[in-house]
């Protein structure tokens, strides 16, 4: 009898975390990306690194469908993996009749998709939960055409920064006079640390861990670029406590390519 993989057990917990908060995934900070100047925020930050060309994308993790919303208001044709059931469901029914996007159910650091088919590979908030990032990188060059592209949003979810640090002092504040916000990530807190100490990053997702990693794996042009223009949009609109959460973490863009062949 086959035995399941080693981390078989942490991803299924991964998976039932993410399925669980499905429905209300949308309602906490930071997840759904409204039209205005966030969406408009999101749209700059996939152009200046992906061009202008309708192009062929993945979405790795695509979640409730809110970064496959970026990818079509700029013209691209999407595919979105997730391996959650649930949050397929959701994608599907947020994008349902929409012309250029389908919804997939596998998982991402094993898509099964056939050799160089995309122009680019996009994923919001996938690698820190990553359970063999290796594996998932090798993955990614392997799917990506020669001259394709990855772009990684992502942060270091496992400490906040210095000014973090002080800020979430005042979160608390807040939460105790307003209450708490039930929808926020840390909504299921425990879950989430247990899972987060069991993780390759579960120390934190830095560029600097990530970069090699991602040289070994053959890409090259690797570019790691501010994720500020999206955090201030999302201040424009959001309320206090909000704004204050858009401090707390270094988050950061990082893009790079698969070389040509022979290159
Ligand atoms: C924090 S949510 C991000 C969702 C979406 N990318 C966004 O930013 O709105 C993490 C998502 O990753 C998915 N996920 C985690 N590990 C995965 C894997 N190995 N393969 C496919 N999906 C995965 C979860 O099911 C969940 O939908």
């Amino acid at each position: 009898m086959s035995r399941p993989p080693s981390n078989h057990h942490l991803k299924e917990d991964i998976r039932d975390y993410w399925s669980k908060r499905s429905e209300t995934f949308d309602l906490a900070f930071g997840h759904r990306i409204p039209p205005g100047p966030e969406l408009d925020a999101w749209a700059d930050a996939v152009r200046q690194r992906l061009g202008s060309e309708p192009l062929k994308v993945l979405e790795l993790a695509s979640g409730t469908g809110e970064v496959s919303n970026v990818l079509l208001s700029l013209g691209h044709d999407v595919t979105g993996l997730d391996f959650s059931e649930a949050m397929i469901g959701v994608a599907r029914r947020k994008h349902a009749g929409r012309a250029g996007v389908r919804f997939i159910l596998a998982d991402a650091e094993q898509t099964m998709e056939p050799d160089g088919t995309y122009d680019a590979v996009v994923c919001r908030h996938l690698v820190w939960t990553l359970t063999e990032p290796q594996q998932a990188f090798a993955e990614w060059f392997r799917v990506l055409k020669p001259g394709g592209r990855l772009l990684i949003f992502d942060g270091n979810w496992a400490a906040p920064t210095p000014l973090g640090r002080i800020v979430s002092g005042a979160i608390k504040l807040i939460d105790r006079v307003a209450g708490v916000d039930p929808y926020y990530d840390g909504a299921m807190s425990d879950r989430h640390a247990d899972i987060m100490r069991r993780l390759p990053f579960g120390e934190g997702l830095t560029v600097e861990r990530l970069m090699p990693l991602l040289g070994a794996a053959g890409f090259k042009e690797i570019e790691v670029g501010s994720h500020a223009p999206i955090a201030a949009a999302q201040r424009e609109t959001a309320d206090l406590r909000n704004r204050l959460r858009t401090l707390l973490y270094r988050r950061f863009i990082l893009s790079c390519r698969r070389p040509e062949d022979g290159a």
